[in-house]
């Protein structure tokens, strides 16, 4: 509860225990087995910010954070325990909220693109060798160096087939791409397309800076629907490593302030490290290290402290410890490391006092102005003023249905990686159609000179003949007159005609 410009969340025997504003930004942990009060202890703290100005993101793993978004009331354990808190007559009230949800039931989508993902968290999300990261590198590469969108995973899908069918060209600039590995990216994208990795990938994309919004004074809530994006642990966590990047990445410096930008809470933590590479998990560790300049405060909430790597959890400067137990040795072990991680206080265990906090009881430590934690206390936390559990499936509806009101408009898409290399594609087909046509041509060209010629040879041919033939019948004719003159002479010269005579029968006979 903001009270007196303090983020009171707290009570140790009616000291109130306050989040330094100043110091928010040095982020958290909640801790605690099932059912001790983790849910309802985020709560307390994501509407304290609420009330104080300061926007939340907050993943909502069962459903029950929904409740942020209406007044509360009181029941019997909040009354029992009411009066210590020094606040006689609680306001219950709600927050503003904004549901989000991926897959677009519960809430407003959220996507993003294969290009800003970036090959590393892809890597992760699709779980690749190193060889094959390698390869997811080199096609974010080519993609980057030709100009080629990655929108969607059809467009990741796309550019995978185009180098693979073109592997030779790329190689020599690029570096080794085997089918072997082209192969395996595909069917890991396969896979995550089938648990429903398609539904974040895609246009609109989301601007994170959408979560630092306010309404009247108080910070918006961003709800994720997270019940069904849980069961994917890999897509969940590194579907919040994306926004935390994305924080990181596009906010500017702030230096310290007053108050916090925007709190982020991450709930079931631990998923973010289980199987994360050495290389990642440095990338996380320096994402928490430096976002706290851009003003932002990362609170992990888990089961046990010792589900975080160390050099995260020591730069988790306010704590809320619940109640852990202690069933085994590993259990044991796990109370102590949570307990040798406060500054301990004189007047208690503080292992023997982890083991027998109740519901909705923490052990508390926050940073001073100074930043040094404080001495650790064995406190209550404040019950919220806002209803604890989940609202209905008609309330949801409700807002479901104000913010498709509000989201009509059409939004302009830019044409991804799939859409062009089909293109490209296509024209390579009409240029090999065209070559083909012009091939073809060419060779009836060639034919019908070839035929021409032949044609043309022919007809010499046969006038050669013919004159051939002339010149024989010519000669033939000629030889018969001379045989016929001959004839007459000797006819005419035997019958003893005069010459004259002779000279105008021969030129008769000529005629
Ligand atoms: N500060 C509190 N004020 C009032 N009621 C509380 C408080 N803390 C816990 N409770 C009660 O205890 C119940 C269990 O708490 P909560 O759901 O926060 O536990 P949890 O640690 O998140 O459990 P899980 O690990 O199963 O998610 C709540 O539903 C609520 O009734
Ligand atoms: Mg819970």
């Amino acid at each position: 509860m903001y009270l007196d410009n303090e983020l009171y969340v707290a009570n140790a025997d009616g000291t109130k225990l306050s989040i330094t504003g100043k110091m928010a930004n040095r982020h958290g942990l909640i801790a605690g087995a099932t059912g001790t009060g983790k849910t309802v202890t985020l709560q307390v703290l994501a509407e304290t910010f609420c009330q104080a100005g300061v926007p939340c993101f907050m993943a909502d793993m069962k459903g029950d954070l929904s409740g942020i978004s209406k007044a509360g009331k009181l029941s019997g354990f909040i009354e029992k325990r009411k009066d210590g808190f020094g606040i006689p007559d609680p306001q219950f009230a709600p927050c503003p909220v904004r549901f989000f949800d991926v897959f677009e039931e519960q809430g407003e989508g959220i996507k993003t693109t294969i290009s800003t993902m970036g090959p590393q968290l892809l890597s992760r999300l699709m779980g690749l060798n190193d060889t094959q990261s390698g390869v997811l590198a080199i096609a974010f590469k080519i993609a980057e160096d030709e100009g080629l969108e990655l929108i969607t995973v059809e467009d990741l899908s796309a550019l995978l087939n185009y180098i693979g069918k073109n592997a030779k060209d790329y190689t020599t600039k690029y570096g080794n791409v085997t089918s072997a590995s082209v192969g395996a990216i595909q069917r890991a994208l396969l896979a995550i397309e089938s648990e429903g990795a398609e539904h974040f990938f895609g246009q609109p994309a989301f601007d994170v800076n959408d979560f630092i919004r306010t309404k009247d004074g108080k910070g918006i809530m961003n709800v994720l629907a997270a019940d069904k994006l849980m069961l994917k642990p890999k897509l969940y966590s590194t579907f919040l490593l994306w926004l935390l990047t994305e924080l990181y990445q596009t906010l500017p410096e702030v230096g310290d302030q007053d108050l916090p930008k925007l709190i982020f809470f991450f709930d079931e933590a631990h998923m973010l490290f289980e199987d994360t590479s050495k290389q990642l998990s440095d990338k996380i560790e320096q994402i928490v290290r430096l976002i706290r300049s851009k003003g932002v405060g990362v609170y992990f909430i888990t089961q046990s402290p010792t589900d975080i790597p160390d050099d995260i959890l020591g730069q988790l400067g306010n704590r809320v410890q619940h109640a852990l137990r202690a069933f085994t040795p590993k259990d044991q072990k796990a109370v102590r490391s949570a307990a040798d991680t406060f500054r301990a206080n004189p007047n208690f265990k503080t292992d023997e006092a982890i083991m027998n906090l109740e519901t909705g009881e923490a052990l508390v430590s926050f940073l001073d102005p100074k930043g040094a934690p404080s001495v650790v206390e064995r406190a209550k936390i404040l019950f919220p003023l806002s209803q604890i559990g989940a609202i209905t499936p008609e309330e949801r509806a409700s807002f479901m249905a104000e913010y498709k009101k509000a989201n009509n408009e059409k939004i302009a898409m830019n044409k991804g990686a799939a859409a062009v290399l089909a293109e490209r594609t296509s024209m390579s087909d009409k240029a090999a159609a065209d070559a083909s046509a012009e091939k073809e041509r060419l060779a009836a060209e060639k034919q019908a000179e070839k035929e021409r010629i032949a044609a043309e040879k022919e007809a010499a041919r046969q006038q050669k003949e013919a004159e051939k033939q002339a010149k024989a019948e010519a000669k033939e004719k000629e030889k018969s007159r001379k045989e016929t003159m001959k004839t007459i002479n000797t006819v005419t010269k035997a019958l003893g005609l005069p010459s004259l005579l002779r000279s105008v029968i021969k030129s008769f006979i000529k005629k």
